[in-house]
């Protein structure tokens, strides 16, 4: 009993602590729910990877406040461990800023309790078009599969292609890529001949991909989350033939993720991509980023979830400038409408209505570059929106 009493003490006193830090104001604290352990956890790991190289390249004091960043692990695609974590942040932590979330589900789960609080809150990567429109404190600063998806249709029907089958993820974001491609696809004249949908969970991949060997479509239009799904895809697309078959693959930046490429191995040389970011984009800004990044993580190449990172604290300290430090909600929202950054990827600017990001798309071909696979940007569409709002 007497144990037990000392033991409250103590958590009182720790939380007494905690809360007069905050309450004296000279801190910003960023709450991050993230993928750390799991089939995702590449996913928590990139985007507070970028974040950290951030902090390290511009200071981690800006407005006189001293930036903290507080890492929860969401452990996977885990919408009620999302809504938990989420209120004891903001509860218990009194975090400024929500940010992070590799995956659509737990942002979805996250949305009412982030509207209730009045928490100003960043994705860094979760990229169905709905979620911005579930709360009106989310930005983004990553992508939507419709952004990326429309001009990889476009430019799959101007270069020849006609009769493609399509392969997505079973989930908001495949079923965005899904719906894109078909629409605007059909739209130019080109045929959908075969269309399937593999489990989030562990997909296997390879009669999936036997199914549409046998359709014989001119190529097959590919959407999975980042990392080891896309690994598996490639490999079963290796396994099974395709290439040699003549059956082209194109598909989202997801699946040539700069963050796993190299294991991909020569199988995805020549493969066309469409997304926002490629480590071999060509900029000062880029530079500037992989530079900070090399020095957070030598292992894990940067992918454009570790730049989403990158961009959410750029985002952070300009909100915390112009408001001299002082985070209020609304304020905050208020200077993320209509941000404009100089990204590592290239110009982003969040739209003031949507809340979400306008960017350059660029066209990329898997090439071999020294030792390693890149994603080399050769064609762009400029200022895209997001075609799903
Ligand atoms: C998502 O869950 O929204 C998601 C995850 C991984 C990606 C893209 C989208 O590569």
């Amino acid at each position: 009993m007497k144990r037990a009493s000392m033991k409250f003490w103590a958590v009182a006193l720790a939380t007494i602590v905690v809360t007069t830090a905050a309450q004296a104001g000279d801190t910003i604290k960023v709450g991050f729910l993230v993928e750390m352990t799991g089939t995702f956890s590449d996913f928590g790991q990139h985007i507070v990877n970028g974040a950290t190289a951030y902090i390290q390249q511009h200071g981690d004091t800006v407005a006189g406040k001293k930036i903290v960043l507080i890492v929860r692990d969401t452990t996977g695609p885990a919408p009620e461990v999302a809504k938990r974590l989420a209120q004891e942040l903001i509860v218990k932590d009194e975090v400024d800023f929500i940010v992070g979330f590799g995956l659509t589900p737990n942002a979805l789960a996250v949305a009412p309790i982030v509207t209730e609080a009045r928490k100003p809150t960043i994705i860094m990567n979760a990229a169905t078009s709905v979620i911005t429109t579930k709360s009106p404190y989310i930005v983004r600063v990553s992508f939507t599969l419709a952004q990326v998806t429309e001009p990889m249709a476009e430019w799959a029907y101007k270069n020849g292609v006609r009769k493609v089958y399509t392969l997505v993820a079973d989930y908001g974001p495949g079923n965005d890529a899904e719906k894109t491609f078909k629409a605007a696809f059909t739209k130019l004249g080109g045929e959908i001949v075969g269309s399937v949908r593999v489990p989030l969970q562990n997909p296997e991949f390879g009669p999936f991909v036997q199914r549409i060997k046998d359709a014989k479509p001119e190529a097959v239009f590919a959407f999975v989350p980042a990392g080891e799904l896309a690994v598996g895809l490639m490999k079963s697309y290796r396994e099974r033939g395709l290439a040699k078959e003549g059956i082209r693959l194109l598909c989202t930046g997801d699946v040539t993720d700069d963050g796993v490429i190299d294991a991909l191995g020569d199988s995805a040389l020549g493969v066309i991509s469409t997304h926002q970011y490629s480590m071999a984009h060509d900029s000062p800004e880029n530079k500037a980023f992989l530079a900070a990044y090399a020095k957070v993580d030598t292992k894990l190449r940067p992918n454009f979830m570790a730049v989403a990172g990158w961009d959410g604290m750029a985002a952070i300290y300009e909100v915390a400038r112009q408001l001299k430090g002082d985070i209020d909600p609304d304020k905050a929202m208020q200077v993320l409408r209509g941000l404009k950054l100089d990204s590592p990827r290239g110009p982003i600017q969040i739209d003031a209505d949507t809340r979400d990001i306008v960017q350059d798309v660029y066209v990329r071909e898997v090439k071999k570059v020294g030792d390693h696979l890149y994603n080399v940007e050769f064609d762009k569409f400029v200022a895209v929106k997001d075609p799903g709002k």
